[in-house]
């Protein structure tokens, strides 16, 4: 583009990143340089002993994410108040130095593995001799999802997380999960008799990415009396170790009421996430659990733990934290975003933060499991909300549980948010 400028007769690629040597083999009459950059003892030196005339531009330092930020309306007017309300407080180093800070809490997760496959395919006609619409397979993708993901994503803040979990002993996908979990993880699996890992299949045209159809392989029984022992004598040693422990209940027959009963009267901090899927519904109720320090529940989920489909969701939220002992609570909206509630900071709204939804399949979860160590901390809630609300955001522009939410990803999004 430069050369293309008619002022412009010859240019270079420099490929160093000081001027130094350019200088003293160009030797020229002027030395320009743009005014944000840092200060080169070594180039002024250089441009000096030549005898060449120091000018420092005077155009303004811009950023692009700030540029777009402040002209172009792409966020809705909530979501725009909330960001310049959290800017007028926070900066972002400051909420990256905070998440930094997390890296040696010890946290224990326990929870369902699932299996969460993509099978991709393409319409091809109606079937000749049936009413239906028959497809043709184009490719199937495979990703570590429930509880699998929660660690993941929680191993992104913690460098210290532990796993336990069951997989079936037939069919156990243990060295495909082994794999996909991030190495500093470590896992441990029972395996229970009769039936295989869980795995959640999902049928997608290709073409415009709507979801067909789905079909899950579970067995949601309450395990074996003798599995539950093994767990309970496991786990009882295990618990006080951790300063957190993280309980993704989907529901599948692992957390027994025995199994919970332990967990809330041994973990030193619990946070506890307990899922209404398809499989469980109205069934899988976080009211199974006496207590809890950290709840994070949607909306629909409150809903059934409390049986008011209509109620007002502050005085719902209020009802369950009560319930369950806690210190604090976060109930996510979907597109509404969320709200946090504790006695010291009430109520507290945060909008979602993105309208780029590719799949919506563990946006909770990765809500859930980056705000735990920070609610832990005791991180400013609105922070907490924001850091949430960014881990969901980044979840659901991607497929499944397929890429696990990253730190510098993570912190990126934040930046640019905050500019
Ligand atoms: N349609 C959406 N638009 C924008 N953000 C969304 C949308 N759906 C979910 N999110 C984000 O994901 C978070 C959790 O989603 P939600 O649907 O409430 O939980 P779950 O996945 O457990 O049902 C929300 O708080 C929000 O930040
Ligand atoms: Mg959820």
């Amino acid at each position: 583009m430069l050369s293309a400028l008619s002022l412009i007769d010859y240019l270079s690629v420099v490929d160093s990143r000081s001027a130094t040597s350019v200088i003293q083999k160009l030797r020229p009459h002027v030395y320009v340089r743009g005014s944000d950059e840092k200060q080169s003892l070594q180039e002024e030196a250089a441009a000096r002993t030549i005898g060449a005339r120091i000018v420092t531009t005077e155009d303004i330092a811009f950023s692009s994410s700030q540029l777009i930020n402040a002209h172009f309306d792409i966020y809705p007017p909530k979501t725009k108040a909330f960001l310049e309300m959290v800017k007028r407080t926070h900066t972002a180093a400051d909420i990256i130095k905070e998440l930094q800070g997390l890296a040696r809490t010890k946290i224990l997760v326990i929870g369902d593995t699932i299996i969460d496959q993509y099978h991709y395919s393409r319409p091809l006609g109606k079937s000749y001799k049936e009413p239906i619409v028959v497809h043709g397979f184009l490719r199937a993708e495979s990703y570590a999802g429930g509880t699998l993901a929660t660690a993941n994503h929680i191993a992104a803040l913690s460098e210290t997380v532990s796993l336990v979990t069951i997989l079936g002993k037939r069919q156990s996908f243990e060295s495909f999960i082994r794999k996909k979990l991030r190495d500093t993880i470590t896992p441990k699996f029972f395996y229970r008799e009769g039936s295989g890992t869980i795995v959640k299949r999902r049928y997608i045209d290709e073409f415009t990415g709507y979801k067909l159809f789905q079909i899950s392989f579970v067995n949601d029984e309450p395990i074996a009396s003798g599995l539950e022992a093994h767990i309970y004598e496991y786990l009882a040693e295990l618990l006080p170790n951790f300063e957190i422990v993280v309980v993704n209940d989907f529901g599948h027959g692992f957390l027994t009421k025995k199994l919970i009963r332990l967990i809330t009267r041994k973990a030193k901090y619990l946070a506890l996430n307990v899922q209404a899927n398809s499989v469980n519904f109205g069934f899988n109720i976080v009211t199974k659990y006496p207590r809890a320090d950290y709840v994070c529940i949607d909306n629909q989920e409150i809903r059934l733990a409390t049986h008011d489909k209509y109620g007002d969701l502050d005085r719902l939220t209020k009802k369950i934290f009560k319930k369950l002992s806690a210190s604090d609570i976060i109930v996510t909206k979907g597109p509404y975003g969320s709200l946090s509630y504790s006695k010291k900071h009430g109520m507290i709204e945060i909008p979602a933060l993105t309208g780029r939804i590719v799949d919506r399949v563990g946006a909770g979860d990765a809500l859930f499991s980056i705000t735990v160590p920070c609610v832990w901390a005791q991180m400013d809630p609105t922070t907490v909300g924001f850091i949430g609300n960014v881990a969901a955001s980044l979840k659901i522009a991607t497929v499944g549980n397929k890429f696990p939410i990253d730190f510098a990803e993570l912190t990126n999004y934040i930046t640019r948010l905050l500019k």
